[in-house]
């Protein structure tokens, strides 16, 4: 669900019609909604209900404190990538032992900020790191910083492929993540030889925005069986984790719920008789948030019409990177697709324009060829939907165009979560020494 929903010809977030906060924030701007955050972890948290399991919210997907805030409160852990994501979780008061650290580049900083942290494992990557680990946090341990070896969760590579976009595909062989089953049994056998390390778990992340359920029970079948082979072996396997990935709809309605994916998942849990750990982003966010942006200009040529908007590819990257699918409506509109809670009103006017950014690039668009009401024109405020897992987080300052402000909703209320930068503080950093010229 979301709660994004028209009443009386205008858009709702929650309680608060969205052109209040327009008016209070201008465009464009990210808009999320609490209560979707927390029904789509409930749903996560009570499809899992039957094995143990922690549910480590992937922050990269949307970073906002006060997201990890409201998420935090809700009981969620966190699945981390950088010491930047881990410095969010530890502000917001997150439970350090309920935070996996992911990545395949870890530095040596990061690793011994965490470990000092005291955060509940590492999700490794290869040998190598394994090796980096057991020295960092055999000098933290010699030195009396941290007690306890370091907990990893294996990453293995299942070669499973999750018919994602290419890009988002992470557990195939030719991909950069995970070491391979048998490289993995290897590892295991030999895992005495990192004395401040505990292999406590195994991950296996195969991507992001699967809405089969197939690829899972695949990739997790082949994870459960090793896990089973080596704990005959009496090697401790207490953890198994799934990594993030469930889908969401953006276009099509065709996502699972978290149901169907709990389906398949907790039988292989209960086989293997370990603690499961999830790390989901973008089921838990992305229908959580929209941006908003407005029409600057409508302009015709060459037969097409583009809507140019005050929104680029700098403020949302998918539709370029991905060529990825955002449903985009007006915020006030009669005749609005059945998706929107309308079904078009009786002879209905549409007309197909192309909605794209103020940035000099042909690949700056949010949306080609799209069917929006007729008579839309300058001025007019369009949502982006399902904006809300890999938007702000993977926004820049391209064009010099400060980053947009975050705003959440509860209610009847909207709060101002993280506010417009402006140019000033976007120059910040920058010096030009006089000797330089
Ligand atoms: N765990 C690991 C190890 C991951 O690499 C990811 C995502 C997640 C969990 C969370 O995946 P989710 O549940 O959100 O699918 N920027 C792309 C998505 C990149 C996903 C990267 N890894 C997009 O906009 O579609």
């Amino acid at each position: 669900m979301d709660s994004f929903r028209y009443k009386d010809g205008t858009l709702y977030a929650e309680g608060v019609p969205v052109r209040k906060i327009v008016e209070d924030v201008g465009t464009p701007a990210y808009v999320y909604s609490r209560e979707t955050f927390l029904d789509h972890y409930t749903k996560i948290d009570k499809a899992f209900a039957e094995v143990p399991h922690l549910i480590c919210y992937s922050v990269k997907a949307n970073s906002c404190l006060a997201v990890l805030a409201v998420l935090n409160e809700a009981g969620a852990g966190f699945d981390v990538v950088s010491g930047g994501e881990l410095v969010r979780v530890q502000k917001i008061g997150g439970d350090m032992k309920q935070v996996v650290f992911a990545g395949v580049g870890k530095t040596d900083e990061e690793l011994a900020q965490a470990l000092r942290a005291g955060i509940l494992m590492f999700n490794v990557e290869s040998e190598a790191e394994l090796e980096n680990i057991d020295r960092i946090a055999g000098q933290l341990k010699a030195d009396g910083e941290i007690r306890e070896p370091a907990r990893v969760a294996l990453r293995v590579n299942p070669d499973v492929d999750p018919k994602t976009h290419a890009y988002i595909t992470t557990g195939k062989k030719e991909n950069k993540f995970g070491v391979d089953l048998e490289r993995a049994s290897r590892i295991l056998q030999e895992a005495g030889r990192f004395p401040n390390v505990r292999v406590a778990g195994i991950h296996a992340h195969i991507g992001s925005q699967i809405t089969e359920v197939k690829p899972y029970q695949e990739s997790l079948g082949k994870v459960v069986k090793f896990i089973q082979e080596h704990r005959r072996k009496e090697v401790p396997i207490q953890y198994l984790n799934s990594g993030g990935g469930f889908g969401i709809w953006y276009q099509d309605r065709k996502a699972q719920p978290a149901s169907k994916y709990a389906e398949v998942i907790v039988p292989l849990v209960k086989d293997s008789g370990c603690t499961l750990v999830l790390e989901p982003g973008r089921f838990i966010s992305g229908n959580s948030g929209i941006m908003l942006t407005k029409i600057v200009y409508v302009k015709e040529s060459a037969g097409k019409r583009f809507l140019i908007v005050d929104a680029g590819m700098n403020d949302l990257v998918r539709p370029s990177l991905y060529g990825a699918f955002h449903e985009i409506w007006p915020l006030d509109a009669e005749a609005l697709p059945p998706t929107r809670g309308g079904g078009p009103a009786e002879g209905a006017a549409y007309t197909q324009s192309d909605i794209v950014g103020p940035i000099c690039e042909s690949g700056d668009f949010l949306a080609k060829d799209r069917a929006l009401p007729k008579g839309l024109g300058r001025g007019d405020v369009l949502a982006v939907y399902s904006a809300g897992a890999y938007g702000y987080v993977m926004a820049g300052n391209y064009n010099t165009r400060p980053f947009l402000p975050e705003v959440m909703v509860r209610g009847d209320k909207h709060y101002v979560v993280n506010r417009r930068q402006t140019v000033e503080e976007l120059l910040e950093r920058e010096k030009v020494p006089q000797e330089l010229l």
